[in-house]
């Protein structure tokens, strides 16, 4: 038997004590160990969050860079096809500069000047005649012109293949505008809705600017149809006085290389 200091017994504890603070412990315990998983959970959810979170900004960062590249990618095609196009004309100018006309292709702001005049509904085709490069073909189907409906007459061959692979879909006839109504031969299934020309008048005598578009309205245009012509010359491209013709004339697109105007020339109801 246990004494304390003082001399008086010393009881021991009781069983029930001794089972008490055991189950304490094993209570405290088990509180313990599910503490440490819930934590052990928490970190894992965390874990799994910041995965997920990683992941998707990744996934972002991989989209936007896709996005960019093909961005910069087209911008290069465009730019490229665009020196390509600026160098092909001056070749074409160099070769033939009374009739190529110009030492680069029409501004996107002259091409969609033209195309403006041009009513997308009124049906039939639209006759282009001296596209060149394209890019009054591009205004013209950016206008709502299906590519089906256009008919394009240029003169230079080399000019003719790119045509055709650009605008697939669209007639390409190789051939001379001045002698329109004969070019167009068998491949006017109706009469036109217009004619958009980027000749340069200029270099025709007025004798054979006239019969121009005397044969577009007499024999290719439907009646109140526009005859639609752009120069960089301060007079009508068309002699007015003899042909009889309606004309207005837009002010100047100075972003064109030079600046230039359009002409729209029509003849009313006989
Ligand atoms: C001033 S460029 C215009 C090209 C293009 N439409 C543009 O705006 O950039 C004149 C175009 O007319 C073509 N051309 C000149 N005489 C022609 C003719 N008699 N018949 C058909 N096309 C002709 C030239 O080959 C050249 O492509």
């Amino acid at each position: 038997m246990a004494h304390s200091a003082s001399g008086q017994r010393l009881r021991a504890p009781s069983l029930a004590t001794r089972f008490g603070r055991s189950s304490v412990a094993a209570r405290l315990e088990h509180e313990v160990r599910l503490t440490a998983a819930d934590l052990a959970d928490s970190v894992a959810e965390a874990k799994l969050r910041v995965a997920a979170a990683r992941y998707k900004v990744e996934d972002e960062v991989r989209s936007t860079a896709g996005k960019l590249k093909s961005r910069v990618r087209k911008a290069a095609d465009e730019a490229k096809a665009r020196f390509g196009d600026d160098a092909r004309f001056l070749k074409s100018w160099i070769d033939s500069p009374g009739r190529t006309g110009a030492v680069a292709p029409s501004s996107p702001f002259l091409a969609r000047r033209m195309a403006s005049y041009v009513d997308p509904l009124a049906p039939g085709p639209v006759v282009e005649i001296g596209p060149g490069t394209g890019p009054v073909t591009e205004a013209l189907i950016a206008r709502g012109i299906d590519e089906s409906r256009l008919i394009l007459v240029e003169y230079s061959p080399e000019f003719c293949e790119l045509l055709r692979r650009r605008f697939p879909r669209a007639t390409v006839i190789e051939g001379d505008a001045y002698a329109l109504s004969t070019t167009l031969a068998g491949q006017l299934t109706e009469r036109a809705s217009a004619v958009v020309s980027s000749l340069p008048l200029f270099n025709k005598p007025p004798a054979e600017r006239t019969a121009l578009v005397e044969d577009a309205f007499g024999k290719v245009l439907t009646p109140g149809a526009p005859f639609i012509q752009f120069t960089y010359a301060v007079i009508s491209p068309v002699p007015r006085k003899a042909s009889g013709l309606k004309a207005q004339v837009s002010d100047w697109v100075l972003r064109n290389i030079p600046p230039a105007r359009v002409w729209v020339y029509r003849r009313g109801r006989p």
